[in-house]
């Protein structure tokens, strides 16, 4: 196939342009370094440097002999997006360029602004560009299981079957986002799903969990082609963030009780969901929904596992419990259903102590370069 992955500089678009090309299809990455500035503008800089996409792509071809096109620019110029999708003509295409952080949408009005348009403008041109120039193209999509919030109820897997007054319809499962950063994701969905209603375009979203981890497959001989690994509290995801904390020997910071349920899964699974979907894809007129996470945790449950690989390690890992910066339940159900990739054939792989030991070696060969003061900074939601 051959397939765009939009946002392929980011921490999983670029392992996922490799894995791509490794299995056979043809990739270009588009990329317009947003996420590099705002880390730069915040101060929280990723944990190692990582080369700039052209000099990645001139690795990855040294390495396996598999070639990606680059495209730098910004999808919320029409122009751009225009010359890209009649460049490339795309049979998927993999949509992870957003801004993609809760806490960054929730810094300042500024912020919440950047997050709004951008999220937004880059969905709705790459759905009128598949409209334009590709329409049985499939568009992946990344959600998030953030998006249905913590109900008091099971969460189905996208879809709700409701009986009303004796009559009976299936929406949208409802959502309720925690973040200004979710409820873009939700409205991605809402423009989707209008989209397909009206011009029977196809689409998959994926509503994913927080990831961790960084090794994949085709980085095991080249520790440069590693995707950029954030830490911070802005943009890192909290099992990444807890591992490079327990190198740097900062408390683990557990925010509130600690007892907020989440599913998560390994940036390995990520790459194999998205793969699975993009080669299986919906049906035309169809806006398919899978939840993709592979095991669910508490941040104690996390916390306390860190804590335990670290000492092992002789790192002497604390737990601290702050008070909580978001506005959040600290204690809910959570029971969200999650077969539909494995039905497609994912095979998880699960967070196991081997992988946690893995990753805290990795981290401790920089630790000269883990900056104490991006760890925590208390961007507050209220
Ligand atoms: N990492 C996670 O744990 C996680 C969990 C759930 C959902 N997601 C979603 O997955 C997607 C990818 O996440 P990530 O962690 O790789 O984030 P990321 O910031 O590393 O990747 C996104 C990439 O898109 C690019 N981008 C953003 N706006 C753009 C624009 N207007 N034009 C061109 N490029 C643009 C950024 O520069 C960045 O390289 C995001 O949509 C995110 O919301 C991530």
């Amino acid at each position: 196939m051959r397939i765009l992955v939009l946002g392929g500089d980011g921490y999983l678009g670029w392992p996922t342009a490799m894995q791509l090309t490794a299995r056979g299809h043809q990739v270009a990455v588009v990329d317009n370094y947003l996420r590099r500035r705002m880390c730069r503008e915040e101060n929280v800089e990723p944990l190692f440097e990582v080369p700039n996409l052209h000099e990645r792509v001139e690795l990855w071809k040294s390495v396996s002999g598999h070639q990606v096109d680059v495209f730098i620019g910004d999808l919320m110029d029409w122009g751009f997006v225009e010359e890209v999708f009649r460049a490339f003509e795309p049979d998927g295409i993999m949509h992870y360029a957003e801004q993609p952080a809760a806490p960054y949408s929730m810094l300042n009005r500024r912020a919440a602004t950047l997050t709004l348009e951008n999220n937004l403008m880059v969905t709705l041109h790459v759905i009128f560009a598949v409209k334009e120039f590709c329409p049985q193209a499939q568009i992946v999509k990344i959600g998030t299981m953030g998006e249905y919030g913590t109900p008091n109820v099971d969460i189905e897997e996208g879809w709700l079957e409701v009986e009303h007054k004796g009559r009976r319809h299936k929406f949208l499962y409802p959502r309720q986002a925690s973040s200004l950063y979710h409820t873009t994701k939700i409205m991605d969905t809402d423009l989707l799903w209008f989209y397909i209603r009206t011009w029977k375009i196809r689409a998959t979203d994926l509503m994913q969990g927080p990831v961790y981890g960084l090794f994949t497959d085709e980085c095991a001989e080249e520790e440069r082609l590693l995707p950029f690994f954030n830490y911070d509290e802005i943009f890192g995801t909290v099992l990444n963030r807890f591992v490079v904390q327990a190198v740097a020997g900062y408390p683990l910071t557990v925010y509130g009780k600690g007892n907020q349920i989440r599913g998560h899964l390994n940036i390995k699974d990520t790459l194999n969901c998205v793969r699975l979907s993009l080669e299986n894809p919906a049906k035309q007129g169809e806006l398919r929904i899978f939840n993709q996470f592979t095991e669910t945790f508490t941040v104690n449950e996390l916390a306390e596992r860190v804590q335990r690989v670290g000492n092992e390690l002789d790192l002497n890992v604390k737990i601290q419990h702050l008070e909580n910066p978001r506005v959040e339940a600290e204690e809910h159900y959570y029971n969200p259903a999650h077969t539909g990739l494995l039905e497609l054939g994912l095979e998880p792989h699960f967070l196991s102590d081997d992988v946690l030991r893995e990753m805290i070696e990795l981290v401790m060969k920089y630790r000269d370069r883990i900056n104490h003061d991006a760890i925590f900074r208390g961007v507050k939601w209220g």
